[in-house]
């Protein structure tokens, strides 16, 4: 099968061209940014964004058709993340993909965003080239999300945690935000932390030794304003900056393999075959969390995949390999789906403890 997946809900407009035939492979993969458009801001906003959606999606997924060196005939569907996220640039995406389905008589394909980080292991596979099959359990790290998940199908996913507050990747974009960092926060304080001091600054490990896989990052952030409010007064020394940076990644690094850890135990209970643990969504791209949690799966002996850094933040090519795997199974969405701005994954998981909407 040839997909064309298209990716909108938050801050990237992106379309890419995937099969599995003959090999799985990533065709093409355009992802067109807007980081300059909400920089000024210190974070996306969702009025901008969808702007900036309409006026790029046409040309991107031109783009993506001709990378890919195919005709709209040699497709086999259209898939568009139809939520969870900023309901006008999902509503961008959905749009151009039913038009475009129709125009061209293919099956569309509504993705839930979550679902397309969930499955990018299955087209990617591991380092060494190895399929990944059901079930395994998954660490999803985003900007919007933070959720420890047994997936055991396509369309089957069981949460085992969630965050009770805050989602890892807005916790490392706010903290960035603090210490007078670029927007997204994620890449710079990795950045700025290879050249600091773990140990200088002592933050909290927020739910750290607790039953269960539940995560809370806003005492962690809370912690690094109160930190740079007790720094001397004056500007920030670049120091001090390589020093929090380095601190606070460590911190979230500890607080993920602990609640990693439990979650491994609850999935091999169940699943006592299953494996491997796999670390995905934008947060999944730094490469110190990655490695203490690779340390981790080793340790417990469970395996360890993630997808390559340029796809664990939002792309085309996941919506896409997401879509093919749902078309494979004989599924498809009509044309009068309406984009969800919530989506959860496991809509049966009882709401956790104090969380608000993100959970
Ligand atoms: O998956 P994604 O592209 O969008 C959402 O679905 O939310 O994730 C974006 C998030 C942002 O919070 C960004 O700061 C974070 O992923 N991120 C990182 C890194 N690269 C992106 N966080 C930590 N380290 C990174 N290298
Ligand atoms: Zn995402």
């Amino acid at each position: 099968m040839i997909v064309l997946g298209i990716e909108t809900s938050c801050d990237e407009t992106a379309a890419a061209v995937v099969t599995d035939g003959e090999g799985k492979r990533i065709l093409s993969n355009v992802v067109l940014s807007q980081l300059d458009e909400h920089r000024p801001y210190g974070g996306v906003v969702p009025e901008i964004a969808a702007r900036a959606h309409v006026e790029a999606i046409d040309g991107i997924v031109t783009e993506a058709m001709r990378d890919a060196g195919l005709d709209w005939d040699d497709l086999d569907g259209i898939a568009a993340t139809g939520g969870p996220g900023l309901i006008g640039g999902v509503m961008v995406g959905v749009m151009t993909a039913k038009a475009l389905a129709y125009a061209r008589r293919l099956p569309f394909v509504a993705v839930n965003h979550l679902e397309a980080h969930a499955l990018t292991v299955r087209l990617t596979g591991t380092d060494d080239g190895r399929a990944i099959d059901f079930p395994y359990l998954l660490l999803l790290v985003s900007g919007g999300h933070c959720q420890l998940l047994a997936v055991e199908r396509v369309g089957r996913y069981r949460r085992l945690g969630t965050t009770i507050d805050d989602a890892l990747g807005e916790a490392f974009d706010k903290s960035a935000k603090m210490m007078g960092l670029g927007y997204p926060g994620g890449p710079e304080i990795e950045r700025r932390a290879q050249a600091g001091d773990d140990a200088r600054f002592d933050l909290p490990r927020p739910m750290k030794g607790r039953a269960g896989c539940d995560f809370s990052f806003s005492g962690l952030k809370t912690k690094v304003r109160q930190t740079l409010e007790a720094l001397p007064p004056g500007p920030l020394q670049d120091r001090d900056i390589a020093d929090l940076c380095a601190s606070f990644q460590k911190a979230a690094g500890d607080v993920l393999a602990d609640r990693c850890a439990n979650a491994i135990d609850m999935f091999v209970a169940d699943h006592p075959t299953g494996g491997p643990l796999v670390v995905a969504g934008g947060v999944a791209a730094n490469l110190a969390l990655r490695g203490r949690l690779e340390a981790l799966a080793v340790e417990k002996d469970i395996g360890f995949a993630a997808p390559p850094v340029a796809l664990c933040t939002d792309n085309g090519a996941m919506v896409a390999w997401a879509g093919l795997e749902r078309l494979r199974l004989g599924e498809h969405d009509a044309l009068d789906f309406k984009p969800r701005p919530r989506w959860p994954l496991d809509p049966g998981a009882p709401k956790a403890a104090y969380a608000g909407v993100k959970a």
